[in-house]
């Protein structure tokens, strides 16, 4: 079923505009251009999974490729900060220095596009024939992994981004019924005035710039809907317009909810304070079960969950995968990795304790929390959209500017006026 889901036209617009530059990536999965000696008996996997929960889904999935790969050692390449924020730069430093790790993680959809346009990345779709891969993804997603026929990657999971975390008893001891779901942004600030009033907690736990694009991009698709986001990637929906203004209001006002030590927090540390009671509310993508899950919390006793208010019915997506980079010293290695990242096991084991669902379409859901199950059935029925904040929406340039114009909003640099200017110079300088 899930491969009949609807994934936007904007991937596939996407890709079609990369095709040209396409031809600059060359080599494939048989081809490695390494010029390295080929040993497979180690791999260097480059992620940003280094701490906490999320280590705890890497760790996981290393605990099932030792196992099918007992002679390969696994080196542990990650740079701690979340969604990539410091791990991104360092990578592509690596990469334009002929330096590449043996594998790493990038996001389906133009996050990936970029490396492939750069040619940094090389065509595993051999590998999808050799591991029986072909018919195991949702066709939509191997779209966003795949620019003229050739597949870029092996996804490993899905994650949801529009996911808001709350603390039970914050929330009765605000008055609030902890079932209740906000239909729209307003009925939300009701409900935050009420924590702020009858506790003097934190309503609204935010942390570091990318943590408030992705509180961002859950408002605008709040405010704009499914059709009037995705047009913000496709040019048919204006970033000068007044609907666009008014949801950077909300987000405005959602800010003026959280805590002021944000911008020093990663998402751990927001997500701990709605774990510990010091904040009601947090907006996080669904890696955040992870870190409840890992503190001995259980649903709904201690949290509750629900799609960011006025975005019920609507998925925003993300998916981490994994790469065969050009010149990767040990592509042996790295197909050993990538077919474990690929196998039921490996995504299996990995995504129970990740948070994420499997990206492969035959895993029981009866193995996975009742959260992921959930997770399950709206990805299988709601309109699927692309997260900004996690490389699937837009490229890395593009993402960068707004979270540079984020940035400078929330730290005081400019009025509401001169954001959407921002953005609106963001769009211009970036829109294909
Ligand atoms: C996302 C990534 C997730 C999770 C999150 C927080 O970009 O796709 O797997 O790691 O960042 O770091």
């Amino acid at each position: 079923m899930r491969n009949a889901r609807k994934f936007t036209a904007m991937a596939a617009g996407l890709a079609v505009a990369s095709l040209a530059l396409a031809a600059c990536s060359s080599g494939d999965a048989g081809d490695n251009e390494s010029g390295g000696t080929g040993s497979s008996d180690e791999v260097e996997v480059f992620t940003w999974w280094a701490s906490g929960s999320e280590k705890l889904g890497l760790d996981a999935l290393v605990g099932v490729f030792d196992t099918q790969n007992p002679d390969v050692e696994f080196i542990n390449g990650a740079v701690a900060g979340g969604a990539g924020s410091a791990a991104k730069d360092l990578l592509q430093s690596r990469l334009q220095a002929n330096d590449p790790p043996d594998t790493f993680q990038a996001h389906a959809g133009a996050e990936l596009t970029d490396y492939i346009n750069a040619g940094q990345v090389d065509d595993v779709s051999d590998l999808y024939d050799e591991f029986g891969l072909r018919d195991t993804f949702p066709a939509d997603l191997v779209e966003r992994l795949t620019v003229d026929g050739k597949i870029y990657s092996i996804p490993s999971n899905i994650h949801r981004a529009n996911v808001v975390w709350a603390n039970t008893q914050l929330l009765t001891d605000s008055g609030l019924d902890p079932a209740a779901k906000y239909e729209t942004i307003d009925d939300w600030f009701v409900a935050l005035d009420a924590v702020k009033e009858k506790t003097g907690r934190t309503p609204l736990s935010l942390a570091t710039t990318w943590t408030q694009v992705n509180l961002l991009e859950t408002i605008l698709l709040a405010d704009l809907g499914a059709e009037g986001y995705n047009g913000l990637w496709d040019g048919s929906t204006d970033w000068a317009s007044s609907e666009v203004t008014d949801a950077l209001a909300d987000f405005e006002k959602l800010i003026s909810y959280t805590n002021t030590d944000r911008d020093g927090l990663d998402w751990p540390d927001a997500t701990q304070q709605v774990i510990d009671g010091n904040a009601a509310f947090n907006v996080m993508g669904d890696w955040a079960v992870a870190a409840f899950e890992e503190a001995g919390k259980k649903a709904p006793a201690d949290y509750v969950y629900m799609p960011v208010p006025g975005t019920d019915g609507v998925f925003d997506f993300l998916a981490d995968s994994f790469t065969l980079p050009v010149g990767a010293p040990h592509p042996e290695g790295a197909k050993a990795w990538l077919k474990t990242v690929g196998s039921l096991e490996g995504q299996v084991a990995f995504n129970k304790a990740k948070g994420s669902i499997p990206a492969r379409n035959d895993a029981k859901p009866e193995d996975f929390s009742e959260y992921q199950q959930s997770a399950m059935t709206s990805f299988g029925q709601d309109t699927i959209v692309s997260s900004l904040a996690h490389g699937a929406a837009a490229p890395v340039a593009w993402s960068n500017a707004i979270s540079d114009a984020t940035s400078k909003f929330t730290t005081g640099g400019g009025d509401l006026a001169g954001f959407q200017a921002d953005l609106v110079a963001a769009a211009e300088a970036n829109a294909s």
